[in-house]
């Protein structure tokens, strides 16, 4: 990266605790929510919407002060018993020794043992990749929290996670007090992404970008993090190659790869209300978000109403409240250009993306 005077490429997918821009909102509700001892929370988002360098970000800034233990662990987990080492250096107790005639610590005794060496004193538990946690372990894990006052558990997971829980562990999903998603940056966070990147290495501001090349990234990644560094980073290293200096918008389109074949992959990760728009409009055709929530809420052949239904529409007193909503879905699919949409009288009419519904059909 010495062509820029770098000292290294910034456009890594190295996770840097030090720059999260962005998703102000959802910081807030979760900095709230551990500040105020809610015992779990639960940040939700896709593959490489930044739920990691999240939880590193918390970690550095609780891990100062605040608490007198955080505990990081990058996978929950497989087996409930492995919680007695997660929580070993805190609760001790768990290399057998010949000359002690303690009992070792276990899954039955680790509660009271918490309880007893933090007396008082709060543990903050940040777990990432959580829905690779099996039922049991999470089971175990609600245990812990219920019966040991000190700990606090941020989560993390992909939103396949909800609707395992709400199928198979209810009582865990109750205790959940925040719930927050990350979701695609702004044009002028998108701008401040790369900024920091770049003077993390020793760079100029956005140099060698131009700022009509900050506009045709936002554009062409809809602000979606992962993808905004895949396009910096391409058009970095074509620009190195050639001996260009400035990348600007033409530079972008000139060097745009095709539109990339969307792995089904980020279709299977959608959060639920989407996943179930998309589908819809999948099997019934082009709509208006109207039509698509009656499509939604169609009475099944025996009359119930279905479940996709209540999930869609839960917390929604009327009608328009319900179409406002499925209007902001609707328009989050359109930056992840799963969706498209043209004018029809006064109302848009909403379609599945050609190169979604091709890997629909083949799925
Ligand atoms: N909001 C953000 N601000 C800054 N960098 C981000 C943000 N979201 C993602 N990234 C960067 O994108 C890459 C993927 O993010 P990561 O935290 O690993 O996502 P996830 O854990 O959700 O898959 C990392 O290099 C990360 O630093
Ligand atoms: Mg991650």
């Amino acid at each position: 990266m010495e062509f820029f005077r770098w000292k290294s490429n910034p456009f890594t997918f190295d996770v840097i605790p030090e720059i999260f821009v962005g998703n102000i909102h959802e910081v807030n509700q979760i900095l709230d929510s551990i500040n105020n001892r809610n015992k779990l929370s639960f940040i939700v988002g896709t593959t490489g919407s930044g739920k990691t360098t999240l939880l590193r970000s918390i970690e550095t800034r609780y891990g100062n002060d605040g608490f007198r233990h955080v505990i990081y662990i990058s996978k929950p987990p497989k087996a409930a018993e492995d919680w007695v080492k997660v929580f070993g250096k805190i609760a001790g107790g768990g290399m057998f020794s010949v000359f002690s005639r303690r009992e070792e610590t276990s899954l039955y005794n680790l509660s009271d043992r918490m309880n007893r060496k933090l007396n008082g004193s709060k543990c903050l538990l940040l777990v990432d990749e959580a829905h690779e946690a099996s039922l049991d372990s999470l089971e175990w894990l609600r245990v812990m929290s219920d019966q040991v006052g000190g700990i606090i558990t941020v989560m993390a997971a992909l939103p396949a996670l909800e609707s395992k829980l709400k199928d198979n562990l209810e009582t865990f999903l109750r205790r959940v007090s925040t719930r927050v998603e990350l979701t695609n940056l702004s044009k002028s966070e998108t701008r401040e992404l790369i900024k920091r990147r770049i003077e993390n290495v020793g760079g100029d501001d956005i140099r060698p970008f131009t700022q009509d090349a900050i506009d045709a990234i936002y554009e062409r990644t809809g602000g979606f993090p992962r993808e905004i560094l895949r396009t910096c980073n391409d058009s970095v290293q074509e620009a190195f190659r050639r001996g260009i200096s400035t990348i600007d918008a033409e530079f972008l389109t000139e060097n745009g790869k095709p539109a990339q074949k969307m792995p089904l992959e980020s279709v299977r990760e959608l959060p639920e209300k989407q996943r179930v728009l998309l589908e819809t409009l999948q099997k019934r055709g082009e709509m208006t978000p109207s039509e698509l929530i009656d499509s939604v809420c169609e009475p099944n052949p025996d009359g119930s109403k279905p479940a996709a239904c209540d999930s869609l529409l839960e917390s929604y007193k009327d009608n328009e409240n319900a179409v406002r909503s499925v209007n902001n879905l609707l328009n989050r699919l359109m930056k992840e250009r799963m969706v498209e949409r043209r004018k029809s009288g006064k109302a848009f009419k909403y379609k599945v993306a050609p190169r979604v519904a091709s890997l629909l059909v083949s799925a």
